[in-house]
């Protein structure tokens, strides 16, 4: 009989090559491969509501330890892009329904917290239910989105750290600004 696939597998995998890798390069690429599959299983989500990871209203995580590692679900509506945003920890995306609109963007300055911050949008793309993408270890770790096609998009998210406690940034590319705002706040 063949193990039913559940998110205590993904997690023993992500802890595995942890391990074994760390949150090096590597290790974000092969943890991207083990989400492609929990991409796959959008009935490991469960049936509760998911809140809005950027108004507060964040629902349970299905997976925390004192490692900070966490395990969240997230939904984007299509109705406007996400600030350009930071976490501060390195992070996999996996999406499980729905499309994503997603960018990346780039700090270019020397700086890692608030204040001034120079940020460049280095690449748009359209993820697809089933596709996984890496959110690089901070100051790089930034980004937005949206649903696509109007629809809102769903999915698994992966941090190395409890981001739902730690401040995060958002950025003005207009005015070369980040402004630190905690989890909730807006
Ligand atoms: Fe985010």
């Amino acid at each position: 009989m063949t193990a039913t696939y559940t998110i205590d597998t993904f997690i023993g995998e992500v802890k595995e090559i942890l391990e074994e890798d760390g949150s090096s390069e590597a290790g974000l690429e092969r943890i991207a491969g083990r989400m492609r599959v929990l991409a796959q299983h959008p009935e490991l989500a469960g049936e509760e509501p998911i809140g809005n990871i950027h108004t507060g209203s964040q629902s349970r995580p299905l997976y925390q330890d004192d490692s900070g590692l966490i395990l969240v679900r997230a939904m984007f509506g299509p109705e406007k892009m996400t600030p350009i945003h930071s976490h501060g920890s390195w992070g996999v995306i996996g999406v499980y329904k729905g499309r994503d609109q997603y960018q990346v963007w780039q700090r270019l300055d020397e700086g890692t917290g608030a204040g001034e911050a120079k940020v460049a949008l280095v690449e748009e793309r359209i993820l697809e239910p089933g596709e996984a993408v890496v959110l690089p270890a901070p100051p790089q770790d930034i980004h937005a989105q949206r649903g696509h096609d109007g629809q809102p998009t769903y999915e698994y998210v992966l941090f190395g750290a409890n981001t739902m406690v730690l401040p995060r940034l958002y950025f003005d590319p207009a005015q070369s600004t980040a402004q630190e705002v905690l989890p909730g706040q807006r």
